[in-house]
């Protein structure tokens, strides 16, 4: 057996750091036309084996833990940013434990309390930011629904206490935590970089604060009423071995799901504003879709009614087909892989890496790929008969064969797909009862993709046009 072809590079180390890193996704459909699925190339010295289209997603996703590693990779970076014995800092199965935690504190009742949350905080959003000034005008759609993303999720999700401090010193501690996710962390997270120093500091202060949150609530200083956030679920969660969730990994796993939830919704429903920019009969179609299901005279909708608005969901889903955040996803090799149907063998120097964003743009599975069409979405499913395994964390979807797989697959799958759905849904609709938009001089053009962060993002200034309806 071979290992899989190497992506031709002039210089050893720098491999193709730069091809790959300016654009992801023509640096694999180019190595794929030459090499087809499986091929190798050197990123800052690492041999990395890509696997792509459906079965190598399910090779990396699915694959065994005595196989493949995600902490080995992930810690370095996440570690410092998250804290101790949290996600990648730890064995696999107290991770599936964690995010166990997380995906049965997403009640239905929890879910259907955010939506009033969010759907007050986009209220009071465009009441009182500077960019929704008068009858019309324009923003920088990045930004502003970065702020917007932050403020919903931290109202819902992360609770009362964390919201009323974003106003002020939690926002900056955000920003400096946020300093630990640049991609030459994977490298240098332990370096006493400036920023690697403000990294720790505003660790350290978070840690702080989530736990005098808990101290306080404990003590009933702070009362529950009918709240659903996930601290107060996680206070009364336990392991499997009878021990409570102790205050410093609740810290850990609410700054985790901060960070994780903020950069990949933040950049979705920017680039859903972007799109619906391109093409504002959507936006009409969509406020028709509400009047339909909800009635007339829009009364506030509940997470029931989401569910009901098959366009909100299929803009969103079409969206995250063409910009999904995570265009690679890594895991370490522990024994030598055969490659299923090949004469592949990958040994344990190389990383995997997969891509599920490349079967997501391939025509054999998604017509016109790179038209961006909700409508696609109208006869169209991946999930019904789709094999259900249980990692540890509920029964999931295996998504064995599905070119779809924006929230990953297997033991390392999201948790937090619901939760994203509700908040972008409902920004997404309250958002358009208050404005119509589009693009400058009704321009279809889509700005291009940052690929310089780990999460991709539009780059930014991306400025679209809104006017307030009614006006
Ligand atoms: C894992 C995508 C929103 C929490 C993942 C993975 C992907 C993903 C692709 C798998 C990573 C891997 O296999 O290495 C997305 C997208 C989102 C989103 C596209 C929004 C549009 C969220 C939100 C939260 C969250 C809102 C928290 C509330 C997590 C967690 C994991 C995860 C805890 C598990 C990590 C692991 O097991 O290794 N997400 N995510 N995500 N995500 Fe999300």
């Amino acid at each position: 057996r071979n290992e899989p072809p190497m992506v031709f590079h002039w210089f050893p180390w720098i491999g193709s750091t730069v091809t790959y890193g300016m654009d992801p996704y023509k640096f694999f459909f180019a190595n794929k036309k030459k090499h087809g699925d499986v091929f190798t190339f050197v990123l800052l010295g690492r041999k990395m084996t890509v696997c792509l289209d459906t079965k190598g997603n399910n090779f990396i996703l699915n694959g065994k833990v005595k196989d493949l590693n995600a902490e080995e990779i992930y810690n370095p970076l996440t570690g410092p940013v998250f804290g101790r014995d949290v996600v990648y800092d730890c064995p696999n199965a107290k991770l599936m434990e964690q995010k166990k935690f997380v995906k049965f504190g997403l009640t239905s009742e929890a879910l259907r309390s955010y939506v009033e949350l969010i759907t007050h905080e986009v209220q009071d959003f465009v009441k009182r930011h500077k960019a929704f000034k008068g009858q019309k005008g324009t923003f920088n759609v990045p930004n502003v629904m970065a702020e917007l993303t932050i403020y919903t999720a931290s109202r819902s999700l992360q609770g009362e206490e964390v919201r009323n401090m974003f106003d002020s010193r939690f926002a900056a501690l955000f920003h400096d935590l946020d300093l630990g996710f640049s991609p030459l962390n994977f490298q240098l997270s332990w370096f006493p970089l400036p920023h690697n120093r403000k990294r720790d500091n505003a660790h350290n202060a978070m840690v702080q604060i989530y736990s005098e949150i808990v101290r306080k609530r404990r003590a009933g200083e702070v009362k529950r009423g009918n709240s659903q956030d996930m601290v107060w679920h996680l206070m009364e969660c336990t392991y499997k071995d009878g021990t409570p969730v102790p205050d410093h990994e609740i810290a850990g796993i609410m700054i985790a799901l901060l960070m994780a939830g903020q950069h990949s919704s933040a950049s979705t429903i920017s680039w859903v504003i972007l799109r619906l920019a391109t093409k504002p009969e959507i936006v009409e179609e969509l406020l028709a879709e509400q009047k339909r299901v909800l009635g007339e005279d829009l009364p506030p909708f509940t997470n029931e009614d989401l569910t009901k608005l098959s366009l909100h969901a299929q803009v969103v889903k079409e969206t995250l087909r063409l910009h999904s955040p995570i265009h690679s996803i890594m895991r370490k090799v522990k024994q030598p892989l055969v490659v299923e149907g090949t004469n592949y063998i990958i040994p344990t120097s190389h990383t995997l890496m997969s891509s599920p964003g490349v079967s997501a743009r391939m025509d054999e599975h998604f017509p016109n790929p790179s038209v961006w069409d909700p409508h696609r979405w109208d006869a169209l499913n991946f999930e019904d008969d789709d094999e259900k395994v249980d990692y540890g964390f509920g029964i999931i979807s295996k998504g064995g064969k599905s070119p779809y797989l924006p929230f990953g697959a297997g033991r390392h799958r999201c948790v937090g797909e619901q939760f994203a759905y509700v908040q972008l849904q409902t920004i997404l609709a309250e958002f358009i009862r208050e404005f119509k938009i589009r693009n400058p001089g009704g321009s279809t053009d889509i700005v291009d993709t940052d690929y310089t962060s780990l999460f991709t993002k539009p780059l930014s200034p991306a400025v679209v046009e809104w006017e307030r309806r009614g006006a």
